[in-house]
């Protein structure tokens, strides 16, 4: 029984006999359907004082007087309309068995890979790319455009100078402050990726004029085909096994769940569940005093026990996070089969790579933990955790900018130099959803919805120290029809 619930039949009891009457079972359930359940006893009482004063239990006979309209009402010309079950396809991104050499040829595979895969994104919009070792061949005055991956910038007096390559070389490329607004772009350009440079020589030097981002195409997503109304939940970050998981929201999650009576609810398909599901053990240091339970699987065990109370008519879909017990380096592989035997005891999930790709009815929904995303916040001039509040959106919108899930190599996340880059997002999905960051966000880009659902956790010592503020207890619920997305909070 829900928290919500119980509090409810606590203070209908409570009420009843400090009238000298006591409620019987089917009379709370029966209250609990009236809109207004107080009034409803509150009649009952005055009525059976009346005419039955010799009463003392209230039984559901008691409230079947036309106190008022059930609460409940008529069902919306939706639900009468046949549930529809939309057609679902998972991608993982890599697998448990992959291994890696370590060696040179492969990082250097893992980069060209990068390279080719966004020049690629970059080529569809017809543009030419001048190999860098052919530039200084240009003439004075001449201009052209490169496809490059930054490796370095470096702030002077008046300027930014870029040092970046391509497979046939590298090139050293000067932004102005005198274009506020180009400087403003090549300040913020992360390392490591890969974009389009307009470039004019003068006088043996590459002055930058414009920037062009690998970005995503808002036409492409006009071609999707339509499909019936279905919803689809979206949540991470639940972080079981903490002492700061809010239980009573997640329970009160459930609960809608299990007994939601709106139309979006009985329409509910698939619930993904982007990472962090579980506190893990040995995250950072100090972690285990937030701990209630101090074993991975005792927490994994806990977790199987609340996802067995979501209905069997909803998929669970699962990708691991940075908190669980898989391999730390992007791109992670799903949970491995002794943990997923714990989770799966009482309920049967779906467990994929993260990233992950799913695509419903033609509805291209990436999945990502997120854990680049902290980098980006580091990079960024105008980000920081203290006011990610404000500005989640911009740090999330930089992935489908540079096309890449983790695109600053060398930083706090580590990512494994496979022979192809899997972080890049080759195919632009309709909806991009993360977690990590804890924060809200729901937001567009370019057409394509980007989906922060936060978490079930109230805010960490190690979050404190940071500045960042969670948002707790949400769930971002998708409508596939139309594409709209609407936050639930849960934390009341
Ligand atoms: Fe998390």
């Amino acid at each position: 029984m829900s928290l919500q619930r119980r509090q409810l039949y606590r203070e209908l009891i409570s009420t009843a006999v400090s009238e000298g009457f006591q409620l019987t079972e089917r009379a709370l359930q029966r209250l609990e359907e009236y809109s207004n359940p107080f009034q409803a006893l509150a009649s009952a009482i005055e009525r059976l004082k009346k005419n039955r004063p010799e009463a003392v239990v209230i039984d559901v006979e008691d409230l079947q007087q036309p106190l008022e309209k059930p609460a409940e009402p008529p069902p919306p010309p939706l639900q009468e309309k046949p549930i529809h079950i939309p057609r679902l396809e998972t991608f993982s991104v890599i697998d448990n068995d992959y291994r890696i050499e370590g060696d040179i040829a492969e990082f250097r595979s893992y980069f060209l890979s990068r390279y080719h895969l966004i020049k690629r994104i970059l080529s569809k919009r017809r543009l030419e790319f001048t190999p860098v070792s052919e530039v200084p061949a240009i003439r004075d005055g001449g201009e052209t455009l490169v496809a490059v991956m930054v490796l370095s910038k470096k702030e002077g007096a008046g300027n930014i100078r870029i040092t970046c390559d391509d497979p046939s070389g590298h090139l050293e490329v000067v932004a102005s402050k005198r274009n506020q607004q180009l400087y403003k772009q090549a300040l913020e350009l992360l390392t490591d990726t890969v974009v389009a440079m307009r470039i004019k020589r003068v006088g043996g030097i590459n002055i930058l004029t414009e920037i062009i981002y690998p970005d995503v195409d808002e036409q492409q997503l006009r071609k999707t085909p339509q499909t019936e109304e279905a919803y689809l939940c979206l949540i991470s970050d639940i972080h079981v096994g903490s002492k700061h998981f809010r239980r009573d929201y997640f329970e009160s999650f459930l609960d809608w769940l299990n007994r939601g009576r709106d139309g979006v609810v009985k329409r509910l398909t698939h619930l993904v569940i982007g990472g962090d599901l579980v506190e893990g053990v040995g995250i950072y240091p100090g972690q285990e005093k937030d701990l209630m339970y101090r074993n991975v699987e005792e927490q994994l065990r806990e977790a199987g026990k609340l996802l067995a109370e979501i209905p069997q008519n909803i998929e669970v879909i699962f990708i691991p996070g940075n908190h669980e017990p898989v391999r730390k380096a992007l791109p992670q592989p799903p949970l491995q089969d002794r943990y997923r035997r714990l989770l799966d005891e009482h309920r049967k999930m779906i467990h994929l790579s993260n990233p992950a790709e799913l695509v419903f009815d033609g509805r291209r929904v990436t999945v990502y933990h997120g854990q680049g995303l902290d980098d980006i916040i580091q990079s960024l001039p105008n980000a920081s955790y203290s006011t990610l509040t404000e500005n989640a959106a911009d740090v999330v919108t930089a992935l489908l900018r540079y096309r890449h899930l983790a695109p600053i190599y060398g930083g706090g996340a580590q990512l494994l130099p496979s022979k192809e880059d899997r972080l890049v997002i080759v195919e632009q999905p309709h909806l991009l959803q993360t977690g990590h960051i804890h924060v809200l966000v729901n937001t567009s880009y370019r057409g394509v919805k980007l989906v922060n659902a936060a978490a079930w956790q109230d805010q960490t010592d190690y979050q404190r120290s940071l500045g960042l503020e969670p948002d707790v207890g949400y769930a971002a619920v998708l409508n596939i029809a139309s594409m709209n997305v609407e936050m639930m909070s849960f934390a009341s």
